[in-house]
């Protein structure tokens, strides 16, 4: 039975990587500090355990390695916020640098030949602009945020690992991904938390931006085409050729969610435009042609099915956002 590390298995994706993995019947350790976005998977499964250990912390990591000695890592622990990096860089470079710095030095320690998967943003790549153009493997690497330099540094030092350490890995850079579980602080279950409180739903500038969805479980069969048929030292961009404005987005939500709870309520009147996110990166848009020539992976999911699955968890799952809302003050501060 071939053993597998996943950093961060309580966040949002995360979660999605350790159910796949266990699935697939790997033995899987979870390792996650339980942060504020960290939720309680509840698995008891004969192949999974928990550790809860933040990466910064070396000592517990190389007991850690020493005992489980896997056969795959995929390092999707990282602070991944756009909005908090802005108010707390510090935090993102510690998680996502230093916590990468440390998972590599232990996977060269370790006399085994192990494969590791770097979970990464196309935010890596910076902004597009309105035209045709999409992010592909031979694009540049230009961050905006410190949230994206933070991953852009951890991309760079998992690649620098294999060219002076000789490490097996493999860089995958995805676009913005949605569905259940995902934590409220992120633009579609922030409107669907707004359409069911019947508040304002927050549009930063003029609601022009563009982001390309991918459902979270596309994303997660992705990375284990990569991880398991990927060639060596490589990078696949994930996509799902799914561009909306924000503005175009919230539209859509406010429609599904009217058809859904079978409402007649005007949503579309809760829209309201705010200040500019600092920085705010205008295009994001992936040509994901090799992973699905070279893989033969393809997004199964299709989008309106998706997100009427999340619309649908939000409003059967209230306390699920209440919860998060109680207890996290940043979160609070913003939207409630
Ligand atoms: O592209 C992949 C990235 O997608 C991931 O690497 C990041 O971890 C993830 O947070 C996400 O980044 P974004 O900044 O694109 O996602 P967010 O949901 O925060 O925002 C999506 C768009 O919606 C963005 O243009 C900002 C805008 N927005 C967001 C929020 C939360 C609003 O207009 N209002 C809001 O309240």
């Amino acid at each position: 039975m071939k053993k597998i590390i996943i950093t961060g298995g309580c966040g949002f994706i995360g979660s999605y990587l350790v159910h796949s993995a266990l699935k697939r019947k790997f033995r899987v350790l979870n390792i996650d500090k339980i942060s504020y976005a960290s939720r309680n998977l509840n698995i008891k499964h004969k192949n999974y355990t928990l550790v809860k250990a933040d990466l910064i912390n070396t000592k517990k990591l190389e007991k850690i390695f020493n005992k489980f000695k896997p056969d795959f890592i995929i390092n999707c622990a990282a602070e991944s916020h756009v909005d908090r990096s802005i108010d707390n860089p510090d935090i993102f470079f510690q998680s996502n640098l230093l916590g990468t710095l440390n998972l590599l030095n232990e996977t060269i320690k370790i006399k085994k030949k192990i494969r590791f998967l770097q979970v990464s943003t196309d935010e890596v790549f910076g902004s597009l602009k309105f035209n045709k153009m999409k992010f592909n493997e031979n694009s540049n690497y230009k961050p905006n945020s410190p949230y994206s330099a933070s991953k852009a540094s951890a991309d760079h030092l998992v690649r620098a690992y294999g060219e002076t350490f000789g490490l097996n890995y493999v860089i995958t850079n995805c676009s913005n991904n949605f569905g259940p579980f995902q934590y409220p602080e992120k633009l579609i279950p922030v409107v669907i938390k707004n359409l069911i409180n019947k508040s304002k739903i927050p549009i930063y500038g003029n609601g022009k931006n563009i982001r390309d969805w991918i459902y979270v479980q596309d994303h997660v069969d992705a990375i284990f085409k990569c991880l398991l048929n990927g060639k060596k030292n490589n990078t696949y961009l994930i996509g799902s050729d799914n561009e909306l404005s924000n503005i175009e987005l919230v539209k859509i939500i406010c429609k599904r969610y009217k058809k859904i709870t079978n409402d007649n309520f005007n949503y579309l009147k809760l829209i309201s435009y705010i200040k500019d996110r600092q920085g705010h990166d205008l295009r994001y848009a992936i040509n994901a042609k090799k992973i699905k020539n070279q893989l033969g992976w393809k997004p199964k999911n299709k989008f309106q099915i998706s997100l009427d699955k999340t619309i649908k968890f939000y409003i059967d799952n209230r306390n699920f956002i209440k919860k998060f809302y109680t207890r996290d003050t940043w979160l609070k501060k913003k939207y409630a």
